[in-house]
């Protein structure tokens, strides 16, 4: 009932004390933890623009740029690109990059919920992995709906489980039985405190409202083996963000407590296991 109402109160932006995630601390980490699967990233960026029609002129906003794993490849491509970030580590590490391959962006420190650009000067607004961190997301698609030309579109890839609840995934989300016993730990463990503010499905729903119109897109196919042991050692490094909030000693405990069901549940701590991994993204344009 509680955590309900907790997540209700979020949702609906009532929650004010509740921050947008800074990756300020993540920023040395984050490139060698956030890799693509080899030729992945051609594909995912090919499709991008296809789908939004981009031409030489086009202007690309990424909203939370981050190091630039999906702008860099996008100025490759000679398109103009603006990034945004809180992170100034973030954008220290984009423009790192930038600098090394003899090309240009445009690089800001600024919060996605209140841009500061004039309306309707963008043809594209990227939000890859940075809606659900915010609390007040809806304030920062009323903000894209603002920057972007009347024929413009944004581009949403949430890349977290679909739905908040864990009941409703399944490997279609690219999750292992051992991810999802992960899942549903830190769950019962989280109670009344969400780790994230807003599910995949929760963000389509405040653009339903809205009135835009969304296109789904899936591209790739990628298959990554991985046993027991392997997705234990990964989380020990804690190099995801929503691990690395949690207190020291709890994610020790937690981690063990996945360890001891993975031995009762598998013969081996070697068994193979599958993450089938799509990329899935939205195309969507607001109603005018
Ligand atoms: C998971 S990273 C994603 C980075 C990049 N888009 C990618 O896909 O690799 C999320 C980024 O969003 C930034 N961020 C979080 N909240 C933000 C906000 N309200 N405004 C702008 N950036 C934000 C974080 O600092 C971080 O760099």
């Amino acid at each position: 009932m509680l955590r309900g109402l907790v997540r209700e109160a979020i949702l609906s932006g009532r929650c004010a004390s509740l921050m947008s995630k800074n990756f300020d601390p993540h920023a040395r980490i984050y490139d060698a933890t956030r890799t693509f699967s080899p030729g992945s990233q051609k594909v995912i960026v090919d499709s991008i623009v296809r789908s939004v029609c981009a031409t030489r002129g086009s202007r690309f906003l990424e909203l939370g740029v981050g190091t630039g794993r999906f702008a860099l490849p996008i100025v490759r491509r000679g398109y103009r690109l603006t990034g945004i970030d809180i992170s100034e580590n973030m954008l220290r590490n984009f423009r790192g990059k930038l600098r090394h391959s003899g090309l240009a962006a445009r690089l800001l420190k600024a919060d996605a919920g209140s841009l500061p650009f004039a309306d309707g000067v963008f043809d594209v607004v990227m939000a890859m992995l940075v809606l659900h961190w915010m609390p007040d997301f809806r304030k920062t698609l009323s903000e894209t709906r603002r920057v972007l030309r009347g024929d413009g579109c944004l581009v949403f890839y949430n890349g977290r489980p679909r739905s908040a609840n864990i009941n409703e995934l399944n490997d279609e989300d690219g999750l292992t039985e051992v991810d999802i016993a992960w899942q549903r730990i830190l769950n019962a463990y989280r109670g009344d405190r969400p780790a994230e503010v807003a599910s995949e499905t929760d963000i389509l729903e405040a653009l339903h409202q809205m009135g835009a119109k969304i296109e789904t897109k899936e591209v790739g196919k990628w298959v990554r083996k991985i046993t027991p042991r392997e997705t234990i050692a990964r989380l020990k490094t804690r190099s995801f963000s929503e691990d690395r909030d949690l207190p020291r000693d709890d994610f020790i405990r937690l981690v063990s407590q996945l360890e001891k069901w993975c031995r009762e549940r598998f013969e081996s701590m070697e068994v193979v296991l599958h993450r089938r991994r799509k990329f899935r993204y939205h195309v969507i344009r607001f109603a005018r």
